[in-house]
C-alpha cells in the first residue's frame, strides 16, 4: 500500500465528513419516523405493536401502498405473495410504479417479518379471500359476500386507520 498524497488525504477526509453528515441526517430522519409511529401506536393502543426495527418499513408501506386502497395487513397473505407484489408493476387491474430500492427493502423486511411462508399445496393466493391465512384469522366469521379490500370496513370500522383489532359482526 502506498501512503495517500496530501491531496488524496484531504479528499478522503472531505468524503468521510460528507458520509458522516449523510449518515447523521438519515438516522435523524429514521428516529423522527420511528418516534411518530411509536406515538401513533400508543395513541391507538389497539393496533398490533410493531417492533421498533420494522416501524420505518411499516410507515413506508402505509405511505406507498394505501393511496388506492386500504393498507392490507401483512398477516393475511403469504410471504411469497408479498415478495411478488413488491417486484411487479402489473398490479391487478392497474399499473403501479416500482418502489425505490431502499424503500422496497425496508417494506419487504416489514411485510416478510409479519407474514408466514406459503405452506399448502394450493396455488399462491393473490386475493385475501383465497388465502388460508385470511381464513385462519376468521375461523368463525360468516361472509355474506366474498371479502374484498372495499368490504373490510363493514366489520372493521377502523380499517382505514390500519386497525383490524376492532370488529363488529
Ligand atoms: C395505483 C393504485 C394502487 C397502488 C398505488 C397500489 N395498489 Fe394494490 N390494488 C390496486 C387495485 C386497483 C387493486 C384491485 C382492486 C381491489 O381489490 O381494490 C389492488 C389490489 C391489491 C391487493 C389484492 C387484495 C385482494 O384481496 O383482492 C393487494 C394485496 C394489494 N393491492 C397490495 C398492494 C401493495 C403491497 C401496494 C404497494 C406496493 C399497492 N397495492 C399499491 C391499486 C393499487
Ligand atoms: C363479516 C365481518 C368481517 C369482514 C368483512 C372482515 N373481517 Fe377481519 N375479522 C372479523 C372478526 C370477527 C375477527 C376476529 C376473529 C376471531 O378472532 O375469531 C377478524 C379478525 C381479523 C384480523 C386479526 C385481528 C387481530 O389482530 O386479532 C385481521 C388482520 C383481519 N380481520 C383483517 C381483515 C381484512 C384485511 C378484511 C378485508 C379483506 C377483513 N378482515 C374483513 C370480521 C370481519
Amino acid at each position: 500500500m502506498t501512503t495517500p498524497s496530501p491531496f488524496n488525504r484531504t479528499l478522503l477526509r472531505r468524503i468521510g465528513q460528507l458520509l458522516a453528515a449523510f449518515a447523521a441526517a438519515v438516522s435523524l430522519a429514521l428516529i423522527g419516523v420511528g418516534l411518530s409511529q411509536a406515538l401513533a401506536a400508543s395513541d391507538i393502543g389497539t393496533v398490533d405493536p410493531v417492533a421498533p426495527a420494522y416501524q420505518v418499513g411499516q410507515a413506508l408501506y402505509l405511505e406507498r401502498c394505501t393511496s388506492c386502497h386500504i393498507g392490507v395487513p401483512p398477516e393475511v397473505l403469504p410471504r411469497e405473495t408479498w415478495q411478488i407484489l413488491l417486484n411487479e408493476t402489473d398490479h391487478y387491474s392497474t399499473v403501479i410504479d416500482l418502489l425505490p430500492r431502499f424503500d422496497s427493502q425496508l417494506i419487504a423486511n416489514y411485510l416478510h417479518t409479519y407474514s408466514r411462508p406459503h405452506s399448502t399445496s394450493a396455488l399462491l393466493p393473490f386475493h385475501v379471500r383465497d388465502s388460508a391465512y385470511f381464513q385462519a384469522l376468521h375461523p368463525a366469521v360468516e361472509f355474506s359476500r366474498p371479502p374484498t379490500l372495499r368490504t373490510c370496513a363493514s366489520c372493521h370500522a377502523q380499517a382505514e386507520a390500519f386497525n383490524f383489532r376492532e370488529w363488529q359482526d
